[in-house]
């Protein structure tokens, strides 16, 4: 199987010549697109959207449709697996996820095994599949997990949290239960990922989004170890094409010389980091990815321009880079400024 049409995206992750720098935008299909909400109307729930295979791969071509962007992300969600490991993933009106089991007691956390995601996520592989047909090799799929220690916060604390008081309570007084939930969930994480490249995704995106409220000290035992662990058992290649990885840890800005060590192609940035500094000192071991404010998505369409150029210039010349925000994109978001933001990246230096 050849590289998509526009490979623009694979080609920078592994630090390729490129013919301008690619772009795409965490959360890209979602509700700040009236023909997201319409499908999801549709659907009836976020969840039924997800489980659908057919309506998973509709969304997921809606913001290619309209903009001009240079890869597709799998319509998913990272608590599917946790789901698939029993805990009862539901979505309260305006409350963000909740599982009905929260992984709390120590008989549970033993209990505890990774799917196989080729039975308990087969919806994923075949929404993989299905959007793989309906890209017909125009741009690429990301296919994406959360971390194992993203996971385990929501796992434990039942939901959101805004201070990670049960997870935290567990890592420090019982580490050794907080480990197992990792261990299997690295398990799990690194079959759901293989199992996603086989079904047709040509790189994979690992969200870490909670590994930055961790202490400095424990961020390589209870995340980094980890992922460590599932970049060393992905697929590397598939169908004779390479299959990149990003590691994308929120609040990660002064662990990047350890990220890029573990083995991954490339590290996501959040918006509080340089991109320039941050590329000096992983020099040339990773390609990055990032870096926008999602909020600079708020001003005028000439701001966004000059903001977009101001990351592209941090970032400098060379390949390596992949133009993103800093974390999704939010609801809220005018669509004409996502139009503004994508011609300014393509534009710049072509
Ligand atoms: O990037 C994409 O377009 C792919 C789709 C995607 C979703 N969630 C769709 C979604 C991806 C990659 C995710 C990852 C995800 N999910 C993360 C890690 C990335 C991050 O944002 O840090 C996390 C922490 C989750 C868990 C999750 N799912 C939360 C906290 C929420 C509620 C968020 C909110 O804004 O209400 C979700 C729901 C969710 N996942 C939505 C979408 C489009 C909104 C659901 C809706 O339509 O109501």
């Amino acid at each position: 199987m050849a590289r998509p049409q526009n490979d623009n995206f694979l080609r920078a992750l592994l630090r390729e010549p490129v013919d301008y720098t690619p772009v795409w935008l965490m959360r890209q299909a979602g509700r700040y697109l009236p023909e997201y909400c319409e499908t999801r109307r549709r659907a009836g729930s976020f969840l039924n959207l997800c489980k659908d295979p057919g309506l998973a791969c509709e969304v997921t071509l809606q913001p290619l449709a309209r903009f001009g962007l240079d890869a597709a992300i799998l319509f998913s969600d990272i608590l599917t697996v946790p789901d698939a490991m029993g805990l009862g993933l539901y979505f309260a009106d305006g409350e963000g996820p909740k599982f009905e089991r929260p992984l709390r007691e120590e008989w549970a956390i033993r209990d505890l095994e990774a799917p196989d995601p080729n039975v308990h996520l087969r919806y994923v592989m075949d929404a993989v599949a299905e959007i793989r047909r309906a890209l017909d090799n125009s741009v690429p799929l990301i296919g994406f997990s959360g971390s194992p220690f993203t996971l385990a916060c929501y796992m434990v604390e039942g939901g959101g949290s805004d201070d990670f008081r049960t997870v935290k309570t567990m890592l420090f007084e019982r580490p050794d239960l907080l480990h197992r939930i990792l261990e299997v969930t690295t398990v799990a994480v690194t079959d759901y990922l293989n199992a996603q490249i086989e079904s047709g995704a040509q790189a994979v995106q690992i969200f870490d989004t909670w590994g930055g409220a961790l202490p400095a000290h424990a961020y390589r035992e209870f995340s980094l170890q980890y992922m460590e662990r599932i970049v060393a058992g992905l697929k590397k290649s598939h169908d004779g094409e390479r299959v990149p990885s990003i590691v994308f840890t929120k609040g990660g800005g002064q662990w990047l010389e350890a990220i890029a060590a573990i083995g991954c192609d490339a590290i996501g940035l959040d918006w509080t980091t340089d991109i320039g500094e941050a590329r000096r000192r992983v020099g040339d071991k990773v390609a990055l990815q990032g870096n926008l404010d999602p909020m600079a998505l708020f001003a005028s369409g000439e701001t966004v321009q000059k903001e977009a150029r101001r990351v592209l210039d941090a970032y400098g010349a060379g390949s390596g880079h992949v133009f993103n925000l800093g974390h999704g994109i939010s609801q809220f978001t005018p669509p004409e400024r996502v139009s503004a933001l994508v011609d300014a990246v393509h534009q710049y230096r072509r």
